[in-house]
């Protein structure tokens, strides 16, 4: 294997997700970097480029699996970990997880306002200033993920260390595959709870399908529910806590979602766009020699692919770094694109557009400190304030019906 060369930039560049990374401003359309395991790959930053890479066949994800690939964090414990939906696919039951992220079933729009109204009326309750991230955002998205995977909600306090644990970078190998494990096990038990067949939720339609298929051993079940399980969560609490922190700075939003909250669409896609939120990238290996970018990418190398550079790339959008909740079209790829493409996209949507109408209904939030103070979590793959400190005008505020 060729040696490493020292004098590349080491990729992520940032923690924040309150401004893009200065290196992923300058660096498109693509750049030589070294992943956080001490391998190069490349990083794609154009939008154009992104999408050429999410789309073709010549960049694969399943070979980021194989051995001798180049490594973005740690090696994988089991293929399924990293493509989980082939296996579902070739299991015959990926229509299951379709059905339940596009119907959404499972979470009644009356069930997921009145989450959110006990949300903010749990928020209100602590007094100012209030942590929106743990108070709101983690809440909100555990209690839907749980809802939706059929997972009781008394264990969402483990569930949620083990899908924090999987999201940091930079741990070594056998913490995050031992914290695996424990999330797995505890999903396997899951499968043998009593009254399975008849409960609703992802989880159990899954479980009881393939104890009478048998397509898929219980152990790859158990990884791929644990990964919709982590991805859902994780992806679903970052964005609202970085899409809440630029909110309580938009005054004039908040206010125009008060009077007009059938606006709130077009917000929900300018932050998705606007946010940046992706602490690592989504890797791909070349399956063939390839022009990318004037650049000729070997087949075996890995590409790493940034959506949140690709959403401020100025040949697409125009004044990338306003906040235009007016654009049309809005084409950012925060879900992804092409084969891949983030099937919790509509659940997304509907939450997030739930949950800012809801934040604005509590009237003029503000953030309790300056917004350069509010930390990020470090090394984190979903990047997520630590926390996102808010007061309001009335210390006595009550929750609008929503
Ligand atoms: C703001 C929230 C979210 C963001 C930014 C997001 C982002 C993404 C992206 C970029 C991908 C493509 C990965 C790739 O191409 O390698 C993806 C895939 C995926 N997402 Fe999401 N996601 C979000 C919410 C959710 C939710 C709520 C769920 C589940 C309920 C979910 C489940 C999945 C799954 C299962 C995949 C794998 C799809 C496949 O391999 O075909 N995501 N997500």
């Amino acid at each position: 294997m060729a040696a490493i060369n020292p004098t590349l930039p080491r990729y992520p560049f940032s923690t924040r997700g309150d401004r893009l990374a200065e290196e992923l401003r300058s660096a498109c359309p693509m750049l030589r970097v070294v992943t956080n395991a001490g391998d190069e790959a490349w990083l794609v930053t154009g939008h154009a480029e992104v999408r050429q890479v999410l789309s073709g066949t010549r960049f694969a994800r399943a070979q980021v699996a194989d051995e001798g690939s180049p490594v973005q964090d740690v090696a994988l414990l089991a293929p399924e970990l990293l493509d989980a939906m082939p296996y579902l696919r070739k299991a015959g039951m990926y229509d299951e997880i379709q059905r339940s992220l596009h119907d959404l079933a499972d979470l009644p729009d009356s069930w997921l306002r009145a989450v959110i109204r006990q949300a903010v009326e749990e928020t209100v309750a602590q007094g100012m200033p209030c942590d929106l991230q743990r108070h709101f955002c983690d809440r909100v998205a555990g209690r839907t993920m749980c809802r939706l995977m059929g997972l009781p909600e008394s264990d969402l306090p483990r569930l949620k260390a083990w899908a924090d644990t999987d999201l940091t970078m930079r741990l070594p190998q056998e913490t995050v595959h031992r914290n695996w494990e424990r999330l797995r096990d505890y999903i396997r038990e899951q499968f043998s709870r009593d009254g399975l067949a008849e409960a609703p939720g992802l989880l159990p339609r899954l479980a009881t399908r393939n104890r009478e298929e048998r397509a898929l051993t219980p152990e790859q079940l158990a990884n791929i529910l644990g990964v919709v399980f982590v991805a859902g969560y994780e992806d679903l609490a970052s964005f609202l806590g970085v899409a809440s922190f630029h909110l309580v700075q938009m005054p004039q939003v908040l206010e125009r979602l008060r009077g007009e909250p059938e606006t709130v669409d077009g917000d929900v896609e300018e932050l998705l766009r606007y946010s940046v939120v992706l602490g690592n990238a989504l890797a791909r290996i070349a399956t063939e020699d390839t022009d990318l970018a004037g650049h000729k990418v070997r087949t075996g190398e890995m590409i790493l692919v940034s959506t949140d550079a690709a959403n401020f790339d100025a040949a697409r959008f125009p004044e990338p770094h306003t906040y235009d909740p007016g654009r049309r079209p809005n084409p950012h790829v925060r879900f992804g694109h092409g084969p891949n493409y983030c099937p919790g996209a509509r659940l997304t949507r509907r939450v997030s557009a739930l949950a800012f109408v809801a934040l604005a209904g509590l009237g003029e939030l503000r953030l309790a400190v300056p917004p350069r103070e509010v930390e990020w979590i470090p090394d984190r793959m979903a990047i997520t304030p630590v926390a996102v400190p808010v007061l309001w005008a009335d210390p006595s505020a009550t929750v609008r019906p929503s």
